[in-house]
Protein backbone atom coordinates (compact mmCIF):
# COMPACT_ATOMS: atom_id res chain seq x y z
CA UNK A 1 0.00 0.00 0.00
CA UNK A 2 1.14 3.49 -0.83
CA UNK A 3 0.25 5.01 1.88
CA UNK A 4 1.78 7.96 1.01
CA UNK A 5 0.40 8.82 -2.49
CA UNK A 6 -3.02 7.68 -0.38
CA UNK A 7 -2.47 10.70 2.05
CA UNK A 8 -1.66 12.91 -0.67
CA UNK A 9 -4.83 12.29 -2.90
CA UNK A 10 -6.92 12.71 0.24
CA UNK A 11 -5.23 15.57 1.52
CA UNK A 12 -5.91 17.30 -2.25
CA UNK A 13 -9.45 16.36 -2.94
CA UNK A 14 -10.13 18.28 0.73
CA UNK A 15 -8.18 20.99 -0.46
CA UNK A 16 -9.36 24.67 0.85
CA UNK A 17 -12.00 25.42 -0.92
CA UNK A 18 -12.62 22.90 -3.19
CA UNK A 19 -14.96 19.84 -2.88
CA UNK A 20 -15.89 16.78 -5.09
CA UNK A 21 -18.75 16.63 -7.84
CA UNK A 22 -20.40 13.24 -7.90
CA UNK A 23 -21.63 11.97 -11.29
CA UNK A 24 -22.10 8.90 -11.14
CA UNK A 25 -25.51 8.17 -11.44
CA UNK A 26 -25.83 4.40 -12.96
CA UNK A 27 -26.95 4.32 -16.49
CA UNK A 28 -30.59 3.62 -14.64
CA UNK A 29 -30.79 6.55 -12.31
CA UNK A 30 -29.01 9.04 -14.83
CA UNK A 31 -31.59 7.70 -17.48
CA UNK A 32 -34.69 8.19 -15.04
CA UNK A 33 -32.86 12.21 -14.40
CA UNK A 34 -32.70 13.01 -18.53
CA UNK A 35 -36.40 11.60 -18.85
CA UNK A 36 -37.67 13.25 -16.54
CA UNK A 37 -36.54 16.53 -18.37
CA UNK A 38 -37.36 14.87 -21.73
CA UNK A 39 -34.97 13.68 -22.81
CA UNK A 40 -34.30 10.93 -24.30
CA UNK A 41 -31.29 8.80 -22.34
CA UNK A 42 -28.85 6.62 -24.39
CA UNK A 43 -24.64 6.49 -23.95
CA UNK A 44 -24.55 9.61 -26.07
CA UNK A 45 -27.25 11.83 -24.11
CA UNK A 46 -25.80 10.84 -20.94
CA UNK A 47 -22.53 12.06 -22.32
CA UNK A 48 -23.27 15.03 -23.90
CA UNK A 49 -25.08 16.06 -20.80
CA UNK A 50 -21.78 15.47 -18.52
CA UNK A 51 -19.36 16.35 -21.36
CA UNK A 52 -20.83 19.78 -21.12
CA UNK A 53 -20.67 20.25 -17.67
CA UNK A 54 -16.91 19.21 -17.56
CA UNK A 55 -15.67 21.94 -19.73
CA UNK A 56 -17.34 24.59 -17.81
CA UNK A 57 -14.95 27.59 -17.30
CA UNK A 58 -13.66 28.62 -13.56
CA UNK A 59 -14.68 25.66 -11.46
CA UNK A 60 -11.23 23.94 -11.15
CA UNK A 61 -10.93 26.21 -8.10
CA UNK A 62 -14.16 25.16 -6.68
CA UNK A 63 -14.06 21.33 -7.08
CA UNK A 64 -10.84 18.71 -6.63
CA UNK A 65 -12.36 15.28 -7.94
CA UNK A 66 -15.02 13.87 -9.91
CA UNK A 67 -16.55 10.91 -9.33
CA UNK A 68 -17.66 8.81 -12.46
CA UNK A 69 -19.74 5.87 -13.54
CA UNK A 70 -17.82 2.77 -15.24
CA UNK A 71 -19.67 3.80 -18.83
CA UNK A 72 -18.32 7.53 -18.05
CA UNK A 73 -14.84 6.53 -17.03
CA UNK A 74 -14.42 4.98 -20.80
CA UNK A 75 -15.83 7.55 -23.01
CA UNK A 76 -14.45 10.88 -24.71
CA UNK A 77 -14.64 14.40 -24.84
CA UNK A 78 -16.07 16.16 -27.79
CA UNK A 79 -12.57 16.35 -29.03
CA UNK A 80 -11.66 12.56 -28.74
CA UNK A 81 -9.78 13.20 -25.62
CA UNK A 82 -10.89 10.40 -22.78
CA UNK A 83 -12.74 12.00 -20.08
CA UNK A 84 -10.29 11.02 -17.23
CA UNK A 85 -7.34 12.41 -19.09
CA UNK A 86 -9.55 15.72 -19.86
CA UNK A 87 -10.68 16.02 -16.11
CA UNK A 88 -6.88 15.13 -15.09
CA UNK A 89 -5.58 18.52 -17.33
CA UNK A 90 -7.89 20.85 -15.55
CA UNK A 91 -6.25 19.82 -12.01
CA UNK A 92 -9.16 17.73 -11.25
CA UNK A 93 -8.88 13.82 -9.67
CA UNK A 94 -10.81 11.22 -11.72
CA UNK A 95 -13.10 9.13 -9.41
CA UNK A 96 -15.03 5.67 -9.96
CA UNK A 97 -17.91 4.69 -8.80
CA UNK A 98 -16.72 1.12 -7.94
CA UNK A 99 -19.99 -0.72 -5.77
CA UNK A 100 -22.35 -2.85 -8.42
CA UNK A 101 -25.50 -1.39 -6.21
CA UNK A 102 -28.13 -2.08 -3.59
CA UNK A 103 -29.66 -4.72 -3.24
CA UNK A 104 -32.52 -6.58 -1.16
CA UNK A 105 -31.00 -8.11 2.22
CA UNK A 106 -31.67 -11.58 2.40
CA UNK A 107 -34.46 -12.25 5.10
CA UNK A 108 -34.69 -8.10 6.18
CA UNK A 109 -37.60 -7.18 3.98
CA UNK A 110 -37.03 -3.26 3.10
CA UNK A 111 -33.05 -3.31 3.98
CA UNK A 112 -30.10 -3.17 1.32
CA UNK A 113 -26.95 -4.83 1.38
CA UNK A 114 -24.40 -3.41 -1.32
CA UNK A 115 -22.78 -5.44 -3.66
CA UNK A 116 -19.66 -5.68 -6.31
CA UNK A 117 -17.03 -7.15 -4.22
CA UNK A 118 -16.28 -9.93 -6.48
CA UNK A 119 -13.78 -9.12 -8.98
CA UNK A 120 -13.25 -5.49 -7.01
CA UNK A 121 -9.40 -6.12 -7.22
CA UNK A 122 -8.81 -6.41 -10.79
CA UNK A 123 -11.27 -3.66 -11.39
CA UNK A 124 -9.78 -1.26 -9.11
CA UNK A 125 -6.33 -1.78 -10.92
CA UNK A 126 -7.86 -0.67 -14.20
CA UNK A 127 -9.40 1.97 -13.41
CA UNK A 128 -6.08 3.00 -12.15
CA UNK A 129 -4.44 2.67 -15.37
CA UNK A 130 -7.01 4.68 -16.37
CA UNK A 131 -6.54 7.12 -14.35
CA UNK A 132 -8.79 7.02 -11.48
CA UNK A 133 -7.25 8.12 -8.50
CA UNK A 134 -10.19 7.24 -5.74
CA UNK A 135 -13.75 5.96 -5.71
CA UNK A 136 -17.06 5.55 -4.05
CA UNK A 137 -18.85 2.95 -2.24
CA UNK A 138 -22.47 3.88 -1.13
CA UNK A 139 -24.48 1.45 1.55
CA UNK A 140 -27.86 2.54 2.32
CA UNK A 141 -29.35 2.31 5.41
CA UNK A 142 -33.42 3.02 5.79
CA UNK A 143 -35.16 3.94 9.26
CA UNK A 144 -38.41 2.60 9.87
CA UNK A 145 -40.08 -0.03 11.77
CA UNK A 146 -37.49 -2.20 13.24
CA UNK A 147 -35.02 -0.87 10.44
CA UNK A 148 -32.24 -0.81 10.80
CA UNK A 149 -31.39 -3.89 11.56
CA UNK A 150 -28.45 -5.27 13.04
CA UNK A 151 -27.86 -7.58 10.12
CA UNK A 152 -28.52 -4.41 8.00
CA UNK A 153 -25.65 -2.67 9.73
CA UNK A 154 -23.01 -5.20 10.03
CA UNK A 155 -23.13 -6.47 6.74
CA UNK A 156 -22.92 -2.66 5.09
CA UNK A 157 -19.88 -1.88 7.56
CA UNK A 158 -17.85 -5.14 6.57
CA UNK A 159 -18.51 -4.35 2.96
CA UNK A 160 -17.80 -0.81 3.06
CA UNK A 161 -14.15 -1.84 5.31
CA UNK A 162 -13.37 -4.83 2.60
CA UNK A 163 -13.85 -2.27 0.06
CA UNK A 164 -11.77 0.72 1.44
CA UNK A 165 -8.97 -2.17 2.29
CA UNK A 166 -8.91 -3.34 -1.83
CA UNK A 167 -9.07 0.35 -2.89
CA UNK A 168 -6.06 1.17 -0.64
CA UNK A 169 -4.23 -1.48 -2.07
CA UNK A 170 -4.44 -0.54 -5.27
CA UNK A 171 -3.78 3.31 -5.06
CA UNK A 172 -7.08 4.54 -4.54
CA UNK A 173 -8.37 6.39 -1.89
CA UNK A 174 -12.01 4.96 -0.64
CA UNK A 175 -14.64 7.66 -0.30
CA UNK A 176 -16.41 5.39 2.72
CA UNK A 177 -20.27 6.49 2.01
CA UNK A 178 -22.69 4.97 4.62
CA UNK A 179 -25.80 6.69 3.86
CA UNK A 180 -28.91 7.06 6.50
CA UNK A 181 -31.53 8.01 4.08
CA UNK A 182 -33.86 10.99 4.85
CA UNK A 183 -37.08 9.07 3.81
CA UNK A 184 -39.10 9.01 6.44
CA UNK A 185 -41.00 9.94 9.73
CA UNK A 186 -38.13 9.98 12.17
CA UNK A 187 -37.12 12.97 13.91
CA UNK A 188 -33.42 14.39 14.19
CA UNK A 189 -32.36 12.72 16.96
CA UNK A 190 -33.09 9.20 15.49
CA UNK A 191 -30.85 10.18 12.58
CA UNK A 192 -28.32 10.99 14.59
CA UNK A 193 -28.66 7.57 16.89
CA UNK A 194 -28.75 4.98 13.33
CA UNK A 195 -25.77 7.93 11.90
CA UNK A 196 -23.91 6.94 15.27
CA UNK A 197 -24.52 3.29 15.03
CA UNK A 198 -23.33 3.11 11.70
CA UNK A 199 -20.45 5.09 12.07
CA UNK A 200 -19.02 3.47 14.58
CA UNK A 201 -19.44 -0.49 12.83
CA UNK A 202 -18.06 1.16 9.61
CA UNK A 203 -14.62 2.14 11.51
CA UNK A 204 -14.47 -0.59 13.82
CA UNK A 205 -14.70 -2.73 10.47
CA UNK A 206 -12.24 -0.74 9.04
CA UNK A 207 -9.61 -1.31 12.09
CA UNK A 208 -10.19 -4.94 11.94
CA UNK A 209 -9.31 -4.64 7.95
CA UNK A 210 -6.45 -2.43 8.17
CA UNK A 211 -7.67 0.29 6.28
CA UNK A 212 -5.67 3.54 6.74
CA UNK A 213 -7.85 5.92 7.76
CA UNK A 214 -5.44 9.07 6.97
CA UNK A 215 -5.88 7.58 3.16
CA UNK A 216 -9.54 7.59 3.46
CA UNK A 217 -12.74 9.83 3.42
CA UNK A 218 -15.88 9.60 4.49
CA UNK A 219 -19.64 10.49 2.86
CA UNK A 220 -22.11 10.61 5.21
CA UNK A 221 -25.39 12.09 5.47
CA UNK A 222 -25.86 15.68 7.53
CA UNK A 223 -28.00 14.91 10.62
CA UNK A 224 -31.44 15.75 9.63
CA UNK A 225 -35.06 14.99 10.52
CA UNK A 226 -36.54 12.85 7.78
CA UNK A 227 -38.78 14.60 5.00
CA UNK A 228 -42.24 13.70 6.55
CA UNK A 229 -40.89 14.46 10.18
CA UNK A 230 -43.24 17.60 11.40
CA UNK A 231 -40.66 19.18 13.07
CA UNK A 232 -38.18 20.19 10.38
CA UNK A 233 -35.69 21.78 12.96
CA UNK A 234 -33.97 24.63 12.02
CA UNK A 235 -30.62 24.89 9.91
CA UNK A 236 -28.45 25.64 13.03
CA UNK A 237 -29.19 22.69 15.04
CA UNK A 238 -28.92 20.68 11.82
CA UNK A 239 -25.03 21.80 11.39
CA UNK A 240 -24.56 21.95 15.51
CA UNK A 241 -26.20 18.00 15.82
CA UNK A 242 -24.06 17.26 12.78
CA UNK A 243 -20.49 18.11 14.31
CA UNK A 244 -21.55 16.33 17.30
CA UNK A 245 -22.21 12.96 15.90
CA UNK A 246 -19.05 13.31 13.60
CA UNK A 247 -17.05 14.46 16.21
CA UNK A 248 -17.85 11.51 18.45
CA UNK A 249 -17.75 8.71 16.09
CA UNK A 250 -15.33 9.67 12.90
CA UNK A 251 -11.78 9.04 13.95
CA UNK A 252 -10.32 12.25 14.11
CA UNK A 253 -6.80 11.32 12.11
CA UNK A 254 -9.28 11.18 9.11
CA UNK A 255 -8.50 14.17 6.40
CA UNK A 256 -11.75 15.11 5.31
CA UNK A 257 -15.52 14.44 5.32
CA UNK A 258 -17.14 15.13 2.13
CA UNK A 259 -21.47 15.08 2.98
CA UNK A 260 -23.51 13.89 0.30
CA UNK A 261 -26.27 15.93 -0.31
CA UNK A 262 -29.43 13.46 0.09
CA UNK A 263 -32.53 15.37 -1.54
CA UNK A 264 -32.05 18.88 0.49
CA UNK A 265 -32.86 21.65 -1.95
CA UNK A 266 -29.75 23.17 -3.37
CA UNK A 267 -29.17 26.03 -0.33
CA UNK A 268 -30.10 23.91 2.76
CA UNK A 269 -26.95 21.93 1.36
CA UNK A 270 -25.16 24.90 0.84
CA UNK A 271 -26.30 26.59 4.42
CA UNK A 272 -25.38 23.69 6.19
CA UNK A 273 -22.14 22.78 5.58
CA UNK A 274 -21.59 26.86 5.68
CA UNK A 275 -22.73 26.68 9.05
CA UNK A 276 -20.81 23.74 10.49
CA UNK A 277 -17.92 25.76 8.73
CA UNK A 278 -18.39 29.03 10.39
CA UNK A 279 -18.24 27.52 14.09
CA UNK A 280 -15.74 28.71 15.97
CA UNK A 281 -12.94 26.06 16.60
CA UNK A 282 -11.63 23.91 14.50
CA UNK A 283 -12.96 20.72 13.62
CA UNK A 284 -10.56 17.67 13.68
CA UNK A 285 -11.03 16.82 9.63
CA UNK A 286 -11.76 19.42 6.43
CA UNK A 287 -15.83 19.31 6.34
CA UNK A 288 -16.27 19.63 2.43
CA UNK A 289 -19.08 18.21 0.29
CA UNK A 290 -19.53 15.51 -2.67
CA UNK A 291 -22.92 16.60 -3.99
CA UNK A 292 -24.68 15.48 -6.62
CA UNK A 293 -27.97 16.80 -7.05
CA UNK A 294 -27.30 19.62 -5.17
CA UNK A 295 -24.69 20.62 -7.85
CA UNK A 296 -26.24 19.58 -10.88
CA UNK A 297 -30.23 19.48 -10.66
CA UNK A 298 -30.87 23.40 -12.05
CA UNK A 299 -27.79 22.21 -14.63
CA UNK A 300 -29.60 19.32 -15.52
CA UNK A 301 -33.28 20.72 -16.45
CA UNK A 302 -31.33 24.18 -18.03
CA UNK A 303 -29.36 21.68 -20.24
CA UNK A 304 -32.55 19.64 -21.12
CA UNK A 305 -34.14 23.34 -22.28
CA UNK A 306 -31.45 23.79 -24.98
CA UNK A 307 -28.37 25.61 -23.81
CA UNK A 308 -25.39 24.48 -22.98
CA UNK A 309 -23.66 27.72 -21.50
CA UNK A 310 -26.83 28.52 -18.86
CA UNK A 311 -26.80 24.97 -17.76
CA UNK A 312 -22.37 25.28 -17.33
CA UNK A 313 -23.60 29.00 -15.51
CA UNK A 314 -26.06 27.05 -13.41
CA UNK A 315 -23.22 24.37 -12.26
CA UNK A 316 -20.97 27.29 -11.74
CA UNK A 317 -22.84 28.86 -9.41
CA UNK A 318 -23.59 26.44 -6.96
CA UNK A 319 -20.00 25.06 -7.04
CA UNK A 320 -18.88 28.58 -6.05
CA UNK A 321 -21.78 28.37 -3.65
CA UNK A 322 -20.09 25.61 -1.81
CA UNK A 323 -17.12 26.84 -2.46
CA UNK A 324 -18.02 29.56 -0.34
CA UNK A 325 -19.30 27.45 2.49
CA UNK A 326 -16.02 25.64 2.56
CA UNK A 327 -14.45 28.80 5.01
CA UNK A 328 -18.29 29.82 6.43
CA UNK A 329 -18.16 32.80 3.55
CA UNK A 330 -21.71 32.07 2.32
CA UNK A 331 -24.51 33.91 2.68
CA UNK A 332 -27.89 33.79 1.48
CA UNK A 333 -27.49 37.28 -0.26
CA UNK A 334 -25.00 35.82 -2.94
CA UNK A 335 -27.80 33.28 -3.88
CA UNK A 336 -29.70 36.10 -5.93
O1 LIG B 1 -24.06 8.57 -3.53
C1 LIG B 1 -24.55 9.68 -3.60
C2 LIG B 1 -24.09 10.64 -4.56
O2 LIG B 1 -22.75 10.44 -4.85
C3 LIG B 1 -24.33 12.03 -4.04
O3 LIG B 1 -25.54 12.36 -4.51
O4 LIG B 1 -25.60 14.59 -3.40
O5 LIG B 1 -27.41 13.76 -4.89
O6 LIG B 1 -27.10 12.76 -2.62
P1 LIG B 1 -26.48 13.45 -3.80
Amino acid sequence: MDTELLEQTARELVSQGRGILAADESNGTMSNRLQAVGVEPSPETRRAYRSNIFVTSGYDSAISGVILFDETIRQKMDDGTPIPQYLASRGVHPGIKVDTGAKELAHHSGEKITEGLDGLRERCEEYFSMGARFAKWRAVIRIGDGMPSAANLSTNAHALARYAAICQEQGLVPIIEPEVLMDGVHDAQRCYEVTAEILDATFEACKIQGVHIPGALLKPNMILPGKACSDQGSRESAAQMTVDCLTNHVPHNLPGIVFLSGGQSDEDATAHLNLMNAMDGEHPWQLSYSYGRALLAHALQTWASGSNEDSQQAFLHRAKMNSLARSGDWSVSLES
